[in-house]
């Protein structure tokens, strides 16, 4: 049987008055593939964010968050910082790569803060870089690549660590059609190959698809 990588039970989270999470109780299991849908301002991209621990929610005596067996709420900020690092990758709509940083450079930086010696990190880098298509663009910086190569180096920049679980946040929501089939078909390769777990939030209806599981997200909470 899987094991449970993710187990979030009674996530909320308000902005002031605002109630943007109201009880989200979600298991993912390693190697699953989630797809979350929903209106704008349904609060998916609060709840990624809090699953991938880039926030946190508001702890109420029923709330829980276990990544990888690890109770996030126990965590201070340094070594919830470094849980991170090494347990989480991410992706998001638009790629944030840093402009002045070549594509092996971008992708080598988590690898720099998880003090990976150089010479295996840029190994690592180009090797990723190459099983991603971007032989070619190692040493090119963002602005000289589609948007397409961009966002894969954004996937390599999110698995040089090899964490087991990643989030997306519209991935694909700025790529033209044949990019974002491409980049959804990878994330399904990675998946079948490296059994890592992928919670992608998307407006794609074909990636929603065929994912392993669609949750809707309705005003705070997951329908169903
Ligand atoms: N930092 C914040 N401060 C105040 N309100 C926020 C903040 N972040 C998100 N919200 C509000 O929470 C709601 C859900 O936002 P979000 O999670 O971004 O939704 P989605 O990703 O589904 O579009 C929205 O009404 C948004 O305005
Ligand atoms: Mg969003």
């Amino acid at each position: 049987m899987s094991k449970t990588v993710i187990s979030a039970k009674q996530i909320k989270k308000a902005y002031k008055d605002l109630e943007v999470l109201k009880g989200v109780d979600l298991t993912i299991l390693e190697g699953e593939i989630i797809s979350i849908v929903g209106a704008s301002g349904a609060g998916k991209t609060t709840l990624l964010q809090i699953l991938g621990t880039l926030d946190k929610p508001d702890y109420k005596t029923d709330t829980e968050l276990v990544i990888n067996t690890q109770s996030i709420k126990n965590l201070n900020d340094k070594s919830l910082a470094k849980f991170r690092n090494k347990n989480i990758g991410f992706i998001f709509q638009f790629h944030q790569l840093l402009p002045e940083f070549t594509a092996l450079e971008n992708v080598c930086i988590p690898a720099f803060i998880h003090n990976t010696p150089k010479a295996e990190a840029e190994k690592c880098a180009i090797e990723l870089l190459d099983y991603l298509g971007l032989k070619d663009r190692i040493h090119h910086k963002p602005n000289s690549m589609s948007g397409g190569e961009q966002q894969r180096v954004a996937v390599a920049r999110a698995l040089i660590n090899n964490p087991n679980i990643i989030f997306a946040d519209e991935p694909s929501g700025n790529l033209d059609s044949e990019s974002a089939d491409q980049l959804h078909k990878l994330f399904f390769k990675l998946r079948d190959e490296f059994n890592q777990t992928f919670v992608i939030v998307t407006h794609n209806h074909d990636l929603a698809e065929m994912a392993d599981r669609k949750l809707t997200m309705v005003d705070g909470k997951i329908l169903g």
